[in-house]
């Protein structure tokens, strides 16, 4: 079995993913230390779906090459390495070292620059720097009371007229979670319109049971004039797609 694809989703976890969770910047690194280099071990990479993420670039007109990309909590890398293969110039981070080794080992003649960094302190070279900025599964990975903090780091990130992709597990506002993961309402996602961006589409797709949001949003070329009115719009735009 090659320990180093997701193709065999046999055998059980990584035991430490049922350690009280405490702090991310230690909880994650023990999850990817524990897996010994198999990746069904590290339950988010052996249950990955791409699904959302290939039907958003398959309708995408815009030409990628060249342009500067940021993957927030890029854990083992392959949405990085989709983006690289787009001919993106894709800079990739996680809080957990040994998370980041092990995209390197993987990938060893990447063109991604792999870096550990934490999203509550971002190089200030990296505000405003980025045209397409993807999150999959970074902020839910988090404490709800963190959620707000992490949205605006995110935000911060996108250049005038860039984008930015997000993708969680999706819930209703009042519906329950305990993590992690913390699924998102799209209300919460709404932090994001009063950190100056516009939501373009949004999707909600459920398979096997698990339910996922894939949102994207623009920010614009100059700044807002009112986050309430981008909000009230939102609704208008609003997409609803199955991919059952
Ligand atoms: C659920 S995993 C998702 C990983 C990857 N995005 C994927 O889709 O497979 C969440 C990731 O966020 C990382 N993470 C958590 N807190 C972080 C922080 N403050 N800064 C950077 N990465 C963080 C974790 O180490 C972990 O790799």
């Amino acid at each position: 079995m090659d320990r180093n694809t997701a193709k065999h989703r046999s055998g059980p976890v990584t035991p430490a993913v049922h350690q009280p969770f405490t702090d991310p910047s230690t909880w994650y690194e023990a999850v990817y230390s524990s897996a010994e280099n198999d990746i069904n071990k590290v339950p988010w990479a052996r249950s990955a779906d791409y699904s959302l993420l290939t039907h958003w670039l398959s309708e995408q007109h815009q030409t990628f090459a060249n342009r500067r990309a940021l993957v927030v909590g890029c854990g083992l890398g392959d949405h990085a390495e989709m983006f690289a293969r787009l001919g993106l110039q894709v800079t990739a981070f996680d809080i957990a070292p040994r998370a980041i080794d092990w995209c390197r080992q993987r990938f060893p003649t990447s063109a991604v620059a792999y870096q550990v960094a934490d999203l509550f302190q971002l190089p200030e070279a990296w505000q405003s720097a980025f045209d397409l900025v993807f999150d999959a599964f970074t902020i839910q990975s988090l404490p709800p009371d963190l959620h707000d903090r992490a949205i605006a780091a995110i935000a911060d990130t996108v250049t005038k007229a860039g984008t930015l992709l997000i993708m969680c597990h999706g819930r209703e506002s009042g519906e329950p979670t305990d993590g992690p993961p913390w699924a998102l309402a799209h209300t919460e996602l709404d932090l994001f319109l009063h950190s100056g961006l516009q939501e373009v589409r949004f999707q909600d797709q459920e398979r096997a049971g698990v339910r996922r949001f894939l949102v994207e949003y623009r920010k614009p070329q100059e700044a807002l004039e009112s986050s309430d009115s981008t909000a009230d719009d939102r609704d208008a735009r609003r997409i609803r797609a199955s991919h059952r």
